[in-house]
């Protein structure tokens, strides 16, 4: 089969990994940077172009859409979806998962376990957006924060009010969850290709952090999640329609909670931690999608 890796860097690791994974198994794998695939779109046909040359016939695409390009990305992605091509995550999915107001909501609206979360707009309403979570410890979260960058642990009504006052000053957007102590600053990465979690490992933060983000100095080490894990992960991933997706819980007394729905996740990590082959796994399923 022809296989396409929408990607901005041939040379990543989890890139290489599935271009390597595919050509193993006799397929054709291609890597193509997203921003320089363009088209040409009217009700006749379509054209994409990628580098001077018209491209086509893709058996099926695997994005690797960072989110600083969600927006072009996606764009590209949903070409080659209308030009015939199998993702296993569709464009729409990509941009629902990322939108983390728009994931919390359809994931707790499918009975889906999280910390319990409040967003609001109006300074006016700090007050009272604050007493519909409960006391703290909050924990504020910046909506674009990633690799722990932007996530704040406030111990006091006062510290609470003061950094969302803060953050509204600095015109960002945020979120306030429930602090889940008893996690005691581990997560569970479940990586989830088709209906299966094929790899997990746990995540623990360094000492005097809550945040287990590898980049904050966290440890990793495999772990085989419970069978209530898996299905939580596999329920996320799902309802957000995502084939491939790294789904981080947190070990809470009422049950695993998501805390997210990562679309693009990094092979290098979990494949070291855990030695599968993530990336053969996941051209399996991109060879079943397509058939
Ligand atoms: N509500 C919470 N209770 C306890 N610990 C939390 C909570 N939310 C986050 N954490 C800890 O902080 C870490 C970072 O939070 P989170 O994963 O939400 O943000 P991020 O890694 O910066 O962003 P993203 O994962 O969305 O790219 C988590 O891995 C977890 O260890
Ligand atoms: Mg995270």
């Amino acid at each position: 089969m022809k296989f396409a890796i929408l990607s901005r860097n041939a040379k990543l690791y989890s890139t290489c990994r599935l271009v390597e994974a595919a050509r193993d198994r006799g397929h054709s794998a291609r890597v193509l940077d997203p921003l320089r695939c363009y088209m040409r779109i009217a009700s006749d046909g379509f054209d994409m172009h990628y580098k001077g040359r018209s491209i086509s016939g893709y058996d099926a695409v695997l994005p690797r859409i960072g989110a600083s390009i969600t927006r072009y990305g996606t764009a590209v992605l949903h070409q080659f979806e209308l030009m015939g091509s199998y993702t296993p995550n569709r464009a729409d999915a990509i941009a629902r998962a990322r939108d983390k107001l728009r994931a919390h909501q359809l994931l707790a609206a499918q009975g889906i376990g999280m910390p319990a979360t409040v967003f609001g707009d109006n300074p006016d309403d700090t007050i009272d957006l604050l007493s519909m979570l409960g006391p703290p410890p909050h924990v504020v979260k910046l909506n674009e924060s990633s690799q722990g960058a932007g996530v704040i642990l406030t111990e006091k009504p006062s510290a609470s009010r003061s950094v969302v006052e803060t953050l509204r000053g600095l015109y960002a957007n945020f979120l306030v969850q429930e602090f889940i102590a008893e996690a005691e600053g581990a997560d569970l990465r479940c990586f989830v290709v088709g209906d299966e979690v094929v790899a997990g490992m746990r995540r623990q933060a360094p000492k005097g952090d809550f945040r287990s983000n590898l980049h904050r100095g966290g440890t990793a080490e495999p772990v085989e999640p419970s069978e209530d894990e898996c299905r939580v992960a596999i329920r996320a991933a799902k309802v957000l329609g995502l084939g491939v997706a790294g789904v981080d819980l947190i070990r809470a007394h009422r049950g695993p909670l998501v805390l997210e729905v990562n679309a693009s996740p990094g092979l290098e990590g979990i494949e070291a931690a855990t030695g599968v082959d993530i990336a053969g796994k996941i051209v399996e399923l991109l060879v079943n999608g397509a058939k």
